[in-house]
């Protein structure tokens, strides 16, 4: 259940009500030894379930999990996932609400310091809490879980990081996690173009590609998949036709572009037969005359804003 986005208070980036539909990917998505991922939830559904208890101890928990680590390892996606599965966890108990939070959005004195300010915060941005009264949110805040990313750690205030129940650092896939990640890649795209499942069984072919990407984040290694369906025009139109000269080529080139090659042709030598009809005539003024359908005048537009 998202809230409409211009109803969210300034810094609060979403709402859910979890456990929901179509919320499992996060989780799923993220290859980290099974550990890992257990430690985490297990942190996670200590605290949101006896937290009440745990608050009685001399060393009580801050329900605080930081998740650091080089960007593009998966922090935000696993905070999301964990989100979703502590909430899959405990829907026999009541509902589980997720509010997403970008720090930077609140004034900079804020940043770094511990929970309870965090919490004041909270109460000040989110006005479902500032209503509880702040005897209230105390009451209440043990069965809240603070997650929190970051991609430099040694930025970050010490007073706040000894708080956290829970410091996960995270690395740069090793070779065979990028493997992994790049069978689930490719996996997906199998998915909507099934004539690519082949590959994506290809253990031996993914195996000698994740050697080329080793030192790259998950996210670069997610992203291959997408430059090499662009490395040739006909694969872009017609990703069926994708070829593994297309991955290790991209691999090569390390995702990126080589600045190499002969004459590129002309936009009409490109594409020499598309029909008058189907040209607009534009004024350069965002208005479109002529016996055009409104289909391809809204599609003409939106291609003009994201474009200039
Ligand atoms: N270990 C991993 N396994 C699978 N996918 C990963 C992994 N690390 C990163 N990714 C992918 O990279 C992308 C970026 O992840 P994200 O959670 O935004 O990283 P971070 O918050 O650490 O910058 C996502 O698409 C995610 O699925
Ligand atoms: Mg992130």
């Amino acid at each position: 259940m998202d809230r409409a986005r211009n109803a969210l208070p300034p810094g609060v980036l979403s709402m859910h009500v979890l456990p929901a539909e179509h919320h499992d990917r996060d989780w799923d998505a993220i290859i980290v030894p099974r550990e890992v991922k257990e430690r985490l939830l297990a942190q996670a559904l200590l605290v949101l379930q006896h937290g009440r208890k745990l608050s009685m101890l001399s060393g009580l928990p801050h329900g605080l999990i930081v998740l650091a680590g080089p960007p593009g390892t998966g922090k935000t996606t696993m905070a999301r996932g964990l989100a979703q599965v502590a909430a899959l966890a405990l829907a026999r108990e009541g509902a589980t609400t997720l509010i997403e939070i970008n720090p930077h959005a609140f004034p900079s004195d804020m940043l770094g310091e511990s929970q309870r300010n965090v919490t004041r915060l909270l109460a000040e941005t989110i006005p479902e809490i500032a209503a509880l009264g702040i005897d209230e949110i105390a009451k209440k805040l043990p069965a809240v879980l603070f997650v929190t990313t970051t991609n430099f750690i040694q930025a970050v205030d010490a007073a706040f990081l000894s708080r956290a129940d829970l410091v996960m650092r995270f690395a740069l896939p090793d070779a065979a996690t990028i493997a992994r990640i790049l069978e689930s890649a490719i996996g997906e795209l199998a998915v909507q173009w099934p004539a690519l499942q082949p590959m994506a069984a290809d253990r031996a072919r993914i195996a000698e590609l994740a050697a080329l990407c080793e030192g790259w984040d998950g996210r670069r290694v997610r992203k291959l998949v997408l430059a090499a369906l662009a490395q040739r025009l006909e694969v872009s139109r017609d990703p069926a036709r994708l070829a593994w000269e297309d991955f290790f080529e991209a691999a090569r080139k390390k995702g990126g572009v080589e600045w190499a090659g002969g004459v590129a042709p002309t936009s009409r030598e490109l594409f020499p037969d598309v029909p008058k009809e189907l040209m607009h005539d534009d004024d350069g003024h965002g208005h479109v005359h002529g016996p055009h359908t409104p289909v391809h005048t809204h599609q003409h537009d939106d291609d003009k804003k994201s474009r200039s």
